[in-house]
């Protein structure tokens, strides 16, 4: 196959996915949370998860470097108490991740997601005590780990969260609230932690999870974009981004693009995988 005949397919195989999103998706969550999985549930909620994980390094990464980072150039700020009334900013990635989780849950209330830490500046951000456990191999060879948590009923997901630049050092490392002051650049500070409840999902609660956690990023930018329209110096929102030089936001359906555009090929050939491979199991 050429490289177009391939691309076409994936184009093709995608696109069918998402006609099976929209027409075979449930508009709820079955009732009651039965531990039972259907006998549909054929899909390993890992591999569902990886999709998610990978998802949200992209959601992460294109917030980090083009809202924050440009947008701190242009002018803008942010701040861990982004949602005070009196507070002119925008939420830090962390609170990014934190706000997407709140709405993940309140739609797929299955589906955990927090930044966990050894140090926690956020009490609530500490692993439970199984997690520690897991984490500690985590920080020692810098792979993601996936394990069932029976004192937590959960299969869980751990990923390595990485002080990337300078700046995730500094503002920890001087943070009134953190028990830790030395860490250094490339450090693993904690680890993105995803878990469910059960440990294979229907193809339907699959695609569902990747709506929720999609619709998470966008309500959460979108909090953001409503909440610097009051600014008293407000940000010209439109198609521009701040990395253009202008005190400027992109719009939500902006931001959605560009996610988009960013993640769909990865995700749609995971999800081929995902499928083509699940009848062999
Ligand atoms: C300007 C300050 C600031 C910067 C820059 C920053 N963080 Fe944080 N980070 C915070 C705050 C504040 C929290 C606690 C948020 C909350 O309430 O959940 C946090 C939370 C976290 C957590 C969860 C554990 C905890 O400490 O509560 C991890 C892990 C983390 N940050 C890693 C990073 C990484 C990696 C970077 C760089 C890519 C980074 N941070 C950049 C301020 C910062």
């Amino acid at each position: 196959m050429s490289a177009t005949e391939r691309m076409v397919t994936i184009l093709l195989a995608g696109t069918a996915l998402i006609v099976f999103l929209f027409v075979s998706a449930p508009t709820e969550l079955p009732d009651g949370k039965s531990e039972q999985a259907s006998p549909e549930a054929t899909v390993p909620v890992a591999k569902v998860l990886a999709i998610l994980a990978a998802e949200n390094d992209v959601a992460r990464s294109l917030y980090t470097s083009q809202i924050v980072g440009a947008g701190k150039a242009v002018g803008l700020q942010f701040s861990e108490h982004w949602q005070d009334a009196s507070i002119e900013a925008g939420p830090l990635p962390a609170l990014f991740l934190r706000s997407t989780a709140a709405e993940v849950f309140a739609v797929t209330p299955d589906l955990g997601l927090f930044l966990g830490s050894e140090y926690p500046i956020a009490a609530s951000n500490l692993f439970s005590d199984s997690q520690m456990q897991q984490f500690r191999k985590v920080a020692e060879n810098g792979e993601a780990v996936m394990f069932p948590d029976a004192g937590a009923n959960t299969f869980t997901a751990m990923y390595p969260d990485y002080a990337s630049v300078q700046a995730c050092v500094t503002c920890h490392n001087e943070h009134p609230d953190s028990p830790k002051n030395d860490s250094k650049l490339q450090d693993i500070m904690g680890a993105t932690t995803w878990t469910y409840p059960r440990d294979r999902v229907s193809a339907a609660e699959a695609l569902q999870l990747i709506r929720s956690l999609r619709n998470g990023f966008i309500q959460t930018y979108t909090r953001y974009v409503e909440k610097a329209r009051g600014f008293s110096r407000a940000p010209q929102i439109g198609d521009k981004w701040p990395s253009g030089g202008d005190y400027c936001l992109p719009a939500p359906e902006e931001f959605a693009a560009e996610f988009e555009r960013r993640a769909a090929l990865a995700t749609s050939t995971a999800l081929l995988d995902l499928f083509e491979a699940k009848g062999e199991e």
